[in-house]
C-alpha cells in the first residue's frame, strides 16, 4: 500500500447540480450499445459534459443526441444507422422549431467506420472512438461551430485525462483497470476498435476505489475487455497481477464486494484462481466465456486453449470456492462448426453447467480473419443450433436460481424494485433480488430468504 492517497473529484447526484449557476439548460439523450465497457464510458462522457448538459429521456427534446455504439456483431452496427434515421427526422423537425441539435456518434462503430459514417449519414456531426473521448467538450464546441468532425485516434492517456469528476449512481460502480485486447479471436473486432491492451497503474486505481466507497460505494466491478490479462504497474514499481490488485483492494474497509468482467481463460493462472478461494470479498461468480466445445472449432478461433483445459479450470476454481457459478459467451455456426462440432458445445455445456450464459449466432466482421473463411454455415443451421443451445442454457439459469429457494443469501440492495414498496438488489450470483422492504436499504447488505425464483430474478423476505 502507497500511504494515503489524494480523493478525486467524486461527486454524489445529490451534490451534483453542476458547478455553473442552476440547472443546465441544454439537454442531451444517450443511447447505449453493447457491453459494460460501453455502460462505463457512457457515464464518463455524461461526466464530461454534465457543467453543460443535463439528460433526457426524451431524444426530441435534446440539444446533443449521443449513440454509443458497438461494433461486435453485424446487427448492433446497423441498428445505429437505423436509429440516425430516426434522428434525422427529429432533427428536421427541431430545425423547423428553431432549435439546433447535434448528433454524435462514439464507441466502438465510430472506431472501426470514422469518417464513413459522415458520408453514410449525413445527419451526423461528430465521430468519436473510444480512446478519444476524454476530449469531447473541445469537440463539441468544433461541432457547434459549424464543423463536421470525426476525432482522430488519440493515443494519449486517457486514463489519466478522465481521472476523477465521477458521478456515483449506486452503491455498486465499474472500474476500469484495462483496456483493448491483444488476443486476436478469428472473429472478433475488438482488437482493432479498442486497440492493444493497456492496464492502469495500480495506485490510479486504488485512489479511485477509496474515493468511491467514501461515497458509498460498497460493490466494485473491476472492468476490461481482458481484464484477467491486467498487467498495471505496481506501487513497487513491479507489474501486478489482477490476483494481486484483487487482494489489495480487498483490504479497503466498507469495500464489502469485488467482482471482475471479461476474462480470458488463458489468463486464468493459478493464484487468480486460487484468490476465490482466499479472498472472500471476490464474489463467487465469474464470467469465464468459452465460444465453443469443440477443439477444432476453438482452434480456428484462435482461442489457443482447448474444452479439456477449459473444464481443467472449472473443475480447479470449484475446488477452490466450491459455491462459485459460471457464466460465459458462446458463438455458434463459426465458420466450419460441424454437426459433430456442435454437439461438442452442448455436452460441454451439460457437463460444466451455467448459472448463465449469453450465446450469439456468428457474425461476419470485416477485416477479421475468420471472415475471409469459404466454409460458411447457412443462415438456418445457425439459427436452430442457437434455438436448442439458449433453450439448455435457459433450463441451466431456471435451475441455478430455483436451487436458492429457502437459502438465505446476502444481498446488497441497489435500487427501488418495479412494484411500491419493493427493493431490488442483487445475490452474491449476481441474481437481481426482489423483495418488500424500505428504500433506506439503498447501499445496504442485508440477509434474505429466497421465496421464490423465475428466469430473471429471486424473490425473498428480508431476514434481520
Ligand atoms: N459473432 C458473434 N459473436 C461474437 N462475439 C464477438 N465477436 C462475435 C462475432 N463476430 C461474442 C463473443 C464474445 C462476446 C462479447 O461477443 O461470444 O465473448
Ligand atoms: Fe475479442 Fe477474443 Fe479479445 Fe475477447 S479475447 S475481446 S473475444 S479478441
Amino acid at each position: 500500500m502507497s500511504g494515503q492517497t489524494t480523493t478525486p473529484d467524486i461527486k454524489t447526484p445529490k451534490t451534483d447540480t453542476p458547478e455553473k449557476t442552476g440547472t443546465p439548460k441544454k439537454k442531451v439523450f444517450v443511447k447505449t450499445f453493447g457491453c459494460q465497457m460501453n455502460v462505463y464510458d457512457t457515464e464518463r462522457m455524461k461526466d464530461l459534459i454534465k457543467g453543460d448538459y443535463s439528460e433526457t429521456d426524451e431524444p426530441d427534446d435534446a440539444d446533443l443526441v449521443i449513440l454509443n455504439t458497438c461494433h461486435i456483431r453485424e446487427k448492433a452496427a446497423e441498428k445505429v444507422y437505423s436509429d440516425l434515421g430516426r434522428l434525422k427526422a427529429n432533427k428536421t423537425k427541431r430545425q423547423a422549431e428553431g432549435k439546433a441539435t447535434t448528433i454524435a456518434v462514439t464507441g466502438c462503430v465510430a472506431q472501426a467506420e470514422g469518417k464513413e459514417i459522415l458520408r453514410r449519414a449525413p445527419v451526423v456531426d461528430l465521430v468519436v472512438g473510444p480512446q478519444s473521448y476524454q476530449n469531447l467538450p473541445k469537440l463539441l464546441d468544433q461541432s457547434q461551430k459549424g464543423e463536421r468532425v470525426a476525432a482522430e485516434f488519440d493515443v494519449a492517456d486517457k486514463f489519466k485525462a478522465l481521472k476523477g469528476n465521477r458521478t456515483i449512481t449506486g452503491p455498486s460502480a465499474f472500474v476500469t483497470v484495462q483496456e483493448g485486447c491483444d488476443k486476436f479471436c478469428a472473429f472478433c473486432v475488438v482488437p482493432y476498435t479498442r486497440g492493444a491492451e493497456v492496464s492502469r497503474p495500480v495506485e490510479a486505481i486504488v485512489e479511485e476505489v477509496r474515493a468511491l466507497v467514501q461515497h458509498g460505494v460498497r460493490e466494485v466491478n473491476l472492468l476490461g475487455q481482458n481484464v484477467n490479462a491486467f498487467h498495471g504497474q505496481g506501487p513497487d514499481g513491479n507489474s501486478w497481477t489482477l490476483a494481486r490488485l484483487i487482494r489489495h483492494l480487498a483490504k479497503i474497509d466498507r469495500l464489502d464486494r469485488l467482482r471482475f468482467t471479461t476474462s480470458h481463460p488463458r489468463d486464468m493462472d493459478d493464484d487468480l484462481i486460487a484468490a476465490h478461494g482466499d479472498t472472500p470479498k471476490l464474489m463467487p461468480y465469474l464470467h469465464l466465456p468459452i465460444q465453443s466445445g469443440s477443439d477444432a472449432i476453438l482452434k480456428a478461433m484462435n482461442r489457443k486453449h482447448t474444452a479439456a483445459e477449459y473444464r481443467q479450470m472449472i473443475d480447479d476454481l470449484r475446488q477452490a470456492r466450491p459455491d462459485i457459478a459460471l457464466s460465459s459467451d458462446f458463438i455458434v455456426g463459426f465458420p466450419g462448426e460441424s454437426d459433430q462440432d456442435f454437439e461438442d458445445t452442448m455436452q460441454l455445456v451439460r457437463d460444466v453447467t451455467f448459472a448463465m450464459a449469453y450465446s450469439f449466432k456468428y457474425s461476419e466482421r470485416p477485416g477479421t480473419p475468420a471472415a475471409e473463411k469459404h466454409d460458411q454455415v447457412p443462415e438456418a443451421v445457425k439459427s436452430e443450433r442457437l434455438q436448442r443451445l439458449q433453450a439448455l442454457l435457459r433450463e441451466q439459469t431456471l435451475a441455478f436460481n430455483h436451487e436458492q429457494i429457502g437459502k438465505t443469501l446476502p444481498v446488497l440492495f441497489e435500487k427501488p424494485g418495479r412494484k411500491p414498496g419493493q427493493m431490488q438488489g442483487r445475490s452474491p450470483y449476481l441474481q437481481s433480488v426482489y423483495v418488500d422492504g424500505p428504500e433506506d436499504l439503498k447501499g445496504e447488505i442485508v440477509d434474505v430468504e429466497i421465496t421464490g425464483a423465475t428466469l430473471n430474478s429471486l424473490q425473498g423476505h428480508l431476514v434481520r
